[in-house]
Formats: structure tokens, C-alpha cells, sequence
């Protein structure tokens, strides 16, 4: 009799998107019209030099297995490129590729948290910051922000909460899913912080191509024995599938997520690092169109969002996310206000409870500007009956 799911499993919760996704899946199936903002990828396609890349990998035949960093170019190609926009130097044993973001913070938690240690997560979080570090036996500790300072992490709340069991930060800067974008001196503060009490400052830099009117920053330049920085191609290149993300850091950091990676997913796929090596040698202006369409969408749904009476819509400075505040309505429950617009406006969005963040809704404007103006008008119907 097998004896059933091992005792790390009772950590984990569930996605609290789950029923959300499942209803929208449901009446999507049904023929209905529901316009979906909750997806957190880009609605364009992956660039052409960079799509062709990947196909003459194949058909050059680069399909077999690689070194578990990744092969030797693209980790030098990482490099260079952080050379180049943030003149900041990583020799390419500083550098290892992983299969997207994700993969290369889960592998650095395994390699880094102990049962007992303490992370702290700064709120409204991603998802999966929580669950990592539980999953490895760590306790996240959550870090507070305030909307009305626009999410910005105070080094003054992180420090209150440091203890001697600290064994990292996670960042998130720009941040999915207040879009909160950190300055310079901000990620000097935390860097600073982590150095004094000697923890590790995990900075995940997903979205940092992706910001509108300052930046991109990134705490690569702050490189010290206590810096790590994740960086990703998903959201920049619009390349989610392709998974290809990386991981910069002291070497022993480096060496370790390359033995876990090296014993679980072997590496990244080896024809999605040609098309990744194609990316960040190719020009990095194949960004800024999209950048220049998601912030015309970002304008439109804020000015919508304020039109409607008792949502708080704070400016995002990056990602393509906002994440008002809708506590005005059904008394905060996000959750159920995330229900009632998939019911009555047929627009899918993410409650705020999955991010830490009750009160607010996640709007992802991944969707072109008249689906999205037609999914606030909805909106606004809905919640217009809903005060009634
Ligand atoms: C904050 C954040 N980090 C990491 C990721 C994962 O990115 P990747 O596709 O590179 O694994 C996401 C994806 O949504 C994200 O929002």
C-alpha cells in the first residue's frame, strides 16, 4: 500500500488562481466572450531573428546535450550584455543559464535554505516566492509595503524584520504585480542591509526591460559576495516557452545551482539557448516597440480604472500589470470580486489574495488597447451594479 504524498506537500496551498482559471477556461469552452487579463506573458510573438535562430539550431543539428551551465557563448553573451548596459564585469563561471526564471530561483533555494532559515519576501509578492521557499523547508517572512508610497520597499520594515536565522531577501524589482520599479539607492539600501547582517540579496529582474518612464535598473552593478541576480529573456523577448532565464552570482552560488541543475533538468534546452544566444546578440531595440504598446495600454487602463468611483489605481513604473485597489467593494474580498466580474462582465482577472495583496485585483494588459478598453467599460458596469 503505497503510503501516500511526502510531508513537504501539506506546505504547499494551492493556487489561489486556480478556480478563477478553471471558471474562465469553462466559459471560454462555452462560447462565451470573456476577455482574459490574467495571463502574465506578453501577447506578442517571439522576434523573428530570434525564432529563425532557433529553427537553424535544429536544422544545424544543435540538439544534443550541452553543459549543465549552459553552453559556453550564450553564458559569455550574459555577461556581455550586462557589460555593456550596466558596466558591471561577471566572469562567465559567475554566470549559469536556467530554464526561465522559475527554474533558476527553485534551484537556487534548493542550493541555498536550510529547514529553519527565515527569507524575506516583500508584499504583494509573486506566487511562487512563498511556495519556494517552503517547499525547501524555509519560512518566509513577509516584508510589508504601502500602496501609498507605491510599493516601495522600505529598508526600515525589512531590517525590523531581519533576525539571525535571515538567510535571504527576494526582490522583485520591477515587481509582478504592483509594478513598483526600485531606483538605484534603493537596491544600494537592500544590498547594504543584506552585507551588514550577511544574508543573501536575491534580486528577481524578470520584467527589468520592461519599464516605462525611468530604468531599467538592475542590482548587477552592486556585485558583492551577497548579490544574486535572476534575469530572464520571457517577458523582454517575448519568449515564455522557450524558457531560458539565468542566474549571476558569487561563484560558490553559481557552482551549487549548477550541481542541482545539473542532477534535475541536466540544462536548459539546447536549441532554446541558440535562439537565447540570438536574442542577446541581436539589437535590444526589438524590445522597444513592445515596451512603446504596453505603455499606451498602461495610460489607458489607468485613466479607465480612475474614471470608476472608489478604485484606487496607483501608476505602474514597469511590468504589464496594475493592481488597483478595489476594497471599496464586496467589503475587500478580492476573491469574490474577481468571481463577480468573470460572472457578470466576462472579464477574467486575478484576486489580490494570491499575491498577499486582499483589496486589490492583478489587470494584466497583455490584450490589444480595444480589448482592453472594452474589458474596463465591463468592469465598470459591473461594479456600477454591485454599489447599487
Ligand atoms: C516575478 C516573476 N519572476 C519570474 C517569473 C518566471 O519567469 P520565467 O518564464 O523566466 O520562468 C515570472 C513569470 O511570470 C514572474 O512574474
Amino acid at each position: 500500500m503505497p503510503r501516500g504524498m511526502a510531508e513537504r506537500m501539506g506546505r504547499l496551498s494551492p493556487s489561489a488562481t486556480m478556480e478563477v482559471r478553471r471558471r474562465t477556461e469553462e466559459l471560454l469552452r462555452a462560447g462565451v466572450d470573456v476577455i482574459d487579463l490574467g495571463p502574465g506573458e506578453p501577447d506578442f510573438g517571439t522576434p523573428e531573428p530570434v525564432r529563425r535562430a532557433g529553427v537553424a539550431a535544429i536544422e544545424g543539428g544543435c540538439t544534443g546535450y550541452t553543459q549543465a551551465g549552459g553552453i559556453p557563448e550564450l553564458r559569455a553573451a550574459i555577461a556581455a550584455r550586462y557589460r555593456r548596459d550596466y558596466r558591471v564585469s561577471y566572469a562567465v563561471e559567475e554566470v549559469v543559464v536556467a530554464a526561465g526564471a522559475k527554474q533558476a530561483l527553485f534551484s537556487l533555494a534548493l542550493a541555498l535554505f536550510d529547514e529553519g532559515d527565515e527569507v524575506l519576501i516583500p508584499a504583494p509578492y509573486w506566487v511562487t516566492y512563498p511556495e519556494v521557499a517552503r517547499l525547501c523547508g524555509a519560512e518566509p517572512v513577509l516584508v510589508p509595503t504601502d500602496p501609498t508610497d507605491g510599493f516601495h520597499l522600505s529598508p526600515a520594515a525589512l531590517e525590523e524584520r531581519v533576525t539571525p536565522r535571515t538567510k535571504a531577501v527576494i526582490v522583485n524589482s520591477p515587481c509582478n504585480p504592483t509594478g513598483a520599479l526600485l531606483a538605484p539607492e534603493e537596491l544600494e539600501a537592500i544590498v547594504e542591509l543584506a552585507a551588514r547582517h550577511d544574508f543573501y540579496a536575491i534580486f528577481d529582474e524578470a520584467y527589468e526591460a520592461i519599464v516605462y518612464e525611468r530604468g531599467p535598473f538592475s542590482a548587477a552593478p552592486l556585485k558583492d559576495e551577497h548579490v544574486i541576480v535572476v534575469g530572464s529573456l520571457s517577458k523582454s523577448h517575448a519568449m515564455p516557452g522557450w524558457r531560458i532565464g539565468w542566474v549571476l552570482g558569487p561563484r560558490e552560488v553559481i557552482r551549487a545551482v549548477l550541481t542541482v541543475q545539473s542532477h534535475s533538468i541536466t540544462h536548459p534546452a539546447s536549441i532554446s539557448q541558440y535562439a537565447a544566444l540570438a536574442a542577446l546578440e541581436g539589437a535590444w531595440d526589438v524590445v522597444d516597440p513592445m515596451v512603446a504598446e504596453f505603455r499606451a495600454r498602461r495610460d489607458l487602463v489607468v485613466e479607465a480604472l480612475r474614471k470608476i468611483p472608489g478604485i484606487d489605481c496607483p501608476v505602474p513604473e514597469g511590468t504589464f500589470y496594475v493592481f488597483p485597489d478595489v476594497s471599496a467593494y464586496l467589503g475587500g474580498d478580492s476573491a469574490a470580486l474577481a468571481r463577480a466580474l468573470l460572472e457578470g462582465a466576462h472579464v477574467a482577472v486575478v484576486p489580490g489574495e494570491a499575491f498577499g495583496g486582499r483589496g486589490h485585483i492583478r489587470i494584466s494588459f497583455t490584450r490589444p488597447r480595444e480589448r482592453l478598453a472594452e474589458a474596463i467599460s465591463r468592469i465598470a458596469a459591473t461594479l456600477e451594479g454591485l454599489h447599487g
